[in-house]
């Protein structure tokens, strides 16, 4: 059987020095906010290309403070992919702003850029755009835009360490670049976390006060906050995990060459474009016998997932949030598209045994 993901054999390999630092944790009795945290901010700030890092809970937390910082009015509106995670959605919700699908290109699943314009309105405070899959956003034109019409930027690169445009890495082009470390990640960490990048001191050090109770100074409180810290435990398993970013990218990468090579052409394949460094957190193909393609592959030993099968739009929590209700490519991408096993993990044998069942398929 090959696995979609196996999280105790993905992290095997750094098993040994997650044992070393859970003792240095415990030892030393901090737990958190300490150097472990710090150290792991100013690595991950320099992997990304910013000046700033600040470790948070979660991805999710990460995108609510991000937009909490800007105070921006209650019912102002937020531009951001119909076909995103409900995560990105939620951050939007949570600071009592309003979302506005706005539709993704049907060849990179990213938004689509010429529509940001058309979905503009006076109340528009900011794009909250999603590199999926762990492709980047095309950047050049979304930076244009919101400079031209003074929005902020964030970006939910939840599914994008270390994926580039044009030699530029994700989470370096915005106001905000908001990660999550769930374990399943790229950089994934033992549990829940999260970090909000940003080249902004005024905005790292309302991030940092923010996520400890809105406090700089024990006990007094300069701002209504949260508690949304990163903890000491997976802030060192971060920073084992971080060395070896580059590796667990290059793995992927490699694995979905052999996909792409490899595959029939009846499968719609991720698309391939030199200004795009693709890191695969997730690596799709689309067909429109999709269920029964998945069904097949579980039948002949290969485990797969969708990514996602029901649309935000369609989500029971979004009933009477969105004024506009059709999106049909975010529909076409829902109904057809399947993800394929590529962990870290993986060989190129176990791609291969993929790669062959389903071309008879
Ligand atoms: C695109 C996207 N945004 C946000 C999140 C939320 O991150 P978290 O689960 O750490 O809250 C996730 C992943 O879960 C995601 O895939």
């Amino acid at each position: 059987m090959i696995e979609y993901e196996n999280l105790a054999k993905l992290n095997q390999p750094f098993f040994k020095e997650y044992q070393e630092k859970y003792l240095e944790v415990i030892e030393s009795g901090w737990f958190i906010l300490g150097k472990q945290v710090k150290n792991f901010e100013e690595a991950f700030a320099a992997y990304c290309g910013s000046k700033y890092c600040v470790g948070v809970a979660n991805g999710l937390d990460a995108l609510t403070m991000a937009l909490k910082a800007f105070d921006f009015p209650a019912g102002s509106e937020v531009i951001v992919p119909s076909n995103t995670y409900i995560a990105t959605i939620l951050s939007i919700l949570n600071c009592n702003l309003k979302p506005v699908l706005v539709e993704p290109d049907l060849k990179t699943y990213n938004i689509d850029p010429g529509k940001i314009e058309e979905a503009l309105t006076k109340k528009t405070v900011a794009v909250m755009i999603v590199h999926l899959y762990g492709k980047c956003c095309a950047m050049d034109n979304i930076v244009k835009i919101c400079n031209n019409h003074n929005l902020t930027l964030i970006e939910d690169c939840a599914q994008a360490h270390g994926a580039k445009y044009k030699g530029k890495k994700a989470g370096s082009f915005g106001d905000f670049g908001a990660f999550s470390f769930y374990p399943t990640k790229n950089l994934g960490a033992l549990g829940d976390a999260g970090s909000l990048n940003t080249d902004s001191e005024t905005l790292f050090k309302k991030i940092s006060m923010m996520r400890n109770y809105g406090s700089e100074k024990k006990y007094y409180n300069e701002i209504a906050g949260f508690n949304s810290r990163l903890d000491e435990l997976q802030a060192a398993f971060l920073s084992v995990k971080l060395k070896s970013l580059d590796q667990i990218n290059t793995h992927k990468r490699n694995l979905a060459v052999l996909y792409s090579q490899g595959l029939k052409n009846d499968f719609i394949k991720p698309a391939v474009d030199p200004d795009f460094f693709d890191v695969f957190h997730i690596y799709n193909i689309r067909h429109p016998k999709r269920d029964e393609l998945k069904e097949y592959l579980q039948k002949h030993d290969v485990k797969t997932e969708i990514h996602y099968p029901l649309p935000p739009h369609r989500q029971k929590a979004m009933a009477g949030v969105l004024v506009k209700q059709e999106y049909p490519v975010s529909e076409e991408i829902h109904a057809t598209t399947l993800s394929l096993p590529i962990s870290f993990f993986h060989s190129e044998n176990d791609i291969q045994f993929v790669i062959d069942k389903m071309n008879s398929f």
